[in-house]
This record gives C-alpha cells, structure tokens and sequence, in this order.
C-alpha cells in the first residue's frame, strides 16, 4: 500500500491500495485472504464505497456471493436507509439501496481499510437495520490505534494486516 500524508487534509496519512489492486498478483493474493477469513455461511458482501467495490465485486464472482454497494449520498437512485458517522477527517454518510437486503440474510461487509470504524459501523448498522445478519467485517489493512474494532463490538472483525 501507497501511505500518502497529509491527504486528504493535513495531518492524515492516507493508506492508498490502488498500487495493490493494480498488479495483478496483488490483487489475487489480497481477495484470496480476504476469502478465507468469510465465514461459510455468508451470502452477500456489502461492498463499501469507493475501494470495497472492487474488493466486494471480486469476492462476489469468485465465490458467488451477491454484492450490494454501500454509496455515497446522492448516487443511489433509490434509497432504503441512510446512516451518518463521523470520520478521522470531517463526517460522512452511507446509503443502503432498496431492495438489497433481505431479512435474514448473512453479510460480510467488505472495505479496504478499518481506521476509527465509524465507515464499518454505518455499514453493519444499515445491513442490521434492514434485517440482515453481520457475519463479519472484512478489511485488508486495519490502523489499530484508531481503535475502529471496539466500535464494531459483536460483531467478526478480520484484517490482513495490521499497523
Ligand atoms: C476510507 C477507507 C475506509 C474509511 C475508513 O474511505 O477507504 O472506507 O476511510 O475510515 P474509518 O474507519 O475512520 O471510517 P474514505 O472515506 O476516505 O473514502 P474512499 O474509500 O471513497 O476513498
Ligand atoms: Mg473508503
């Protein structure tokens, strides 16, 4: 992973995974850990925007989960629910697209990167709201000292890293 500082404000330092998803061993490798770490009874990825979609839209060929993508407000046509948070830099919000989730159903949610949680907690907020069952949390990198796992408390939290 590319670390960039001071993006996207001063005093971050942005852990990019494009480098990753550009080669193409990289990125077989990264999926293929991201896979083994699913529980077996998982049926979709909830897939966060913008570098979850790639990662969710892999699993979901590969292994033949359906994938639903968590977006940024304003992209969705058709919204069942929206959730809040606030991130590292400034606050944010995710929406859940209708008709995505059935109650019932077990959902990993999937991203690139695990800092304070606040993106994963709206993510299973929004996929617990609609009835679903969080199976896990599946990240590649986790920035531990921004403490997101304790905000994910019950639920799988698996990271390929961790720094
Ligand atoms: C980054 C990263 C995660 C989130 C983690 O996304 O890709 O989704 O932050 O941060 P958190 O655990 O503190 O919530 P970002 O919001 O920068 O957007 P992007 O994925 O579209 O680049
Ligand atoms: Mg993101």
């Amino acid at each position: 992973m590319r670390e960039v500082p001071d993006f996207p404000l001063p005093g971050v330092v942005f852990r990019d995974l494009t480098p990753v998803l550009a080669d193409p061993d990289a990125l077989r490798a990264v999926v293929d850990a991201l896979q083994d770490k699913i529980d077996d009874s998982t049926q979709v990825i909830a897939a966060i925007e913008s570098r979850g979609f790639l990662l969710g839209a892999a699993l979901g060929y590969g292994w033949r989960y359906g994938v639903v993508p968590l977006r940024k407000p304003g992209k969705l046509p058709v919204v069942a629910d929206s959730v809040s948070y606030d991130l590292e830099y400034g606050t944010a919000s995710l929406e859940l697209p209708a008709d995505a989730i059935q109650p019932g159903q077990r959902v990993v949610v999937v991203d690139d990167v695990l800092a304070t949680g606040g993106t994963a907690e709206a993510a299973c907020t929004l996929v617990e709201r609609a009835g679903g069952i969080v199976t896990g949390v599946s990240v590649v990198l986790e920035i531990a000292a921004l403490g997101g796992r304790s905000r994910l408390a019950g639920r799988e939290v698996s990271a390929l890293l961790a720094v």
